[in-house]
């Protein structure tokens, strides 16, 4: 039986979750969201470190035989401190998402994420390694619309415009390095023109090929830090149906 811990700062990690559950459909998931101490993305990385292996730990103790980070944040921060402590394995978004996009690009790369993912260069650096120019932008309101239920309209296409006018027509190739963003892809989509767009929670569904395997009970669980007010509906658009969802207390493993 399989079970893919999935963790994420709060709901964004969906996506993630989504593209997984669309490709392996005989995996059982258990995703755990911290929107008790959402966001990640404007802390310190030993914080983030902190959190993530706190999120390890209780994802642990549900029995998981593989964990994913799905918050690019943790991803750029946290891998290695997760992969050094735990003996399962443990696969983030940056690396696929950077795979992915090098496998399409001509040359010039853009990458938007939060101001923490894009400070630690985490996608920059191995582009550049890997030859390619890259054009990296944090985009801090872009959060908080979509947790406003904000996908598209005018307020987005001019929040879109004011952080992407720079890239445009520099790049050829988009990695949306945060869990978020590929809710506002069409608006991004829309206003890049024929940028080709990397979507990292599809890159990393296909990065656990090798690892997914057995039928298991095809359940899904979601916990959640803090049973937040737009949490169902949030879940709900996200995921495209309803699903049950389960409080975890902070203080069963949050020391
Ligand atoms: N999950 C985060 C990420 O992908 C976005 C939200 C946050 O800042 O916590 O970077």
């Amino acid at each position: 039986l399989m079970r893919i811990g999935i963790f994420d700062s709060g709901v964004g990690g969906l996506t993630v979750l989504k593209a997984i559950r669309d490709r392996y459909a005989e995996a059982d998931i258990i995703y755990l969201g911290d929107t008790a101490r959402v966001p990640y993305g404007n802390k310190s990385e030993e914080t983030v470190i902190r959190y993530s292996m706190e999120c390890a730990d209780f994802l642990l103790s549900k029995g998981i035989d593989i964990l994913v980070v799905a918050c690019n944040t943790a991803s750029s921060y946290a891998i290695n401190p997760l992969r050094e402590s735990l003996s399962i394995p443990v696969v983030g978004v940056v690396k696929p998402g950077v795979k992915l996009a090098l496998s399409l690009t001509n040359g010039r790369v853009g990458v938007i994420g939060t101001l923490t993912t894009i400070r630690s260069g985490s996608y920059q650096i191995p582009l550049k390694e890997a030859g390619v120019e890259v054009f990296a932008r944090a985009c801090p309101l872009l959060v908080p619309l979509v947790e406003e239920g904000l996908f598209e309209g005018e307020i987005v296409r001019k929040v879109v415009s004011m952080y992407l006018k720079d890239l445009k027509g520099k790049i050829d190739t988009l990695i949306l390095g945060c869990t978020h963003y590929p809710l506002l892809k069409n608006v991004i989509q829309d206003f890049l023109g024929d940028v080709l767009i990397v979507d990292s929670s599809k890159a990393v569904a296909c990065e656990l090929e090798g690892f997914v395997k057995g039928g298991g009970g095809a359940k899904t669980e979601l916990f959640f830090t803090d049973m937040s007010p737009n949490l169902p509906t949030l879940v709900e658009i996200i995921l495209g149906q309803p699903l049950e969802i389960k409080a975890v207390s902070p203080q069963s493993f949050f020391p």
